[in-house]
């Protein structure tokens, strides 16, 4: 279970996150929305130490960011986007890169062959399309075997069939017991994932359970008519 208290964050004078506290359960699918420049991907770096949290107190599993940082990196995997990939490198060295690192038992060829990949394993980065990388991205949260999968937007760029794909990973990793806190702005996959969204906004989170609720609405409802009536 990752425990997050009084987590505060600004770039300068720019506050992006006041005093928030939340908790992820294990085998939980977290949505996280907020319109793009809201602080989604501050946040996920946040908790994986990427970004000072200062007085914050964050715990996973009992191991705490601060006083334990390996104890805790080593149950969590985040990387931001495709950005952060090696160009140069082909996608078995990612996976490699990331079994080794990880400690991990994930068998490589089965996750490739699990999310149609076989193909394209020794073709480097810079060679592959969107949709492919983010392929890539999904089979190193795989293949680390982490409890805790920080996720930003993976589905951007993908082909509705690969949405599906993604889909059904998530569950299975869910039924695995993991947790996911998982970004998007497709609505329509958030309500089908998520247990639970968190909305970030005026820089606190505002928890709505998932009870199949049209997440569009609530997202139009939270952030488009809110902004109406500020005019
Ligand atoms: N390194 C930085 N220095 C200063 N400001 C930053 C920095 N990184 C992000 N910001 C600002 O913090 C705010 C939140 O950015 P963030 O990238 O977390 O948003 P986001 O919700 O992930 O948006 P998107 O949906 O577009 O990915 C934005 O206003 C952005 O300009
Ligand atoms: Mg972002």
């Amino acid at each position: 279970m990752l425990e997050v208290k009084q987590l505060s964050f600004a770039f300068g004078k720019h506050q992006i996150l006041d005093e928030v506290s939340f908790t992820v359960g294990d085998g939980q699918i977290i949505g996280l929305v907020a319109p793009n420049g809201t602080g989604k991907t501050t946040l996920l770096s946040l908790l994986c130490g990427l970004l000072p949290s200062g007085k914050a107190e964050i715990n996973l599993n009992g191991e705490n960011l601060k006083k334990n940082r390996v104890k805790f990196l080593e149950q969590i995997f985040f990387l931001e986007s495709s950005n952060h990939l090696y160009y140069d490198l082909n996608v078995l060295d990612h996976l490699k890169y990331v079994e080794k690192m990880w400690h991990s038992k994930v068998n490589i060829e089965e996750t490739l062959a699990e999310l149609e990949m076989t193909d394209y394993k020794k073709k480097k980065i810079k060679h592959l399309s969107l949709g492919m990388k983010q392929h890539v991205l999904l089979a190193m949260y795989l293949v680390s075997d982490a409890k805790m999968l920080l996720i930003d937007e993976p589905l951007n760029g993908l082909d509705p069939t690969s949405i599906q794909q993604f889909e059904k990973i998530f569950r299975d990793l869910k039924s695995q017991g993991k947790s996911l806190l998982v970004s998007s702005h497709q609505m329509d996959s958030v309500g089908r994932i998520s247990d639970t969204v968190f909305f970030l906004r005026d820089q606190k989170i505002q928890v709505e359970e998932n009870a199949g609720q049209d997440m569009m609405h609530e997202y139009t409802s939270m952030f488009l008519d809110a902004e109406d009536r500020h005019d």
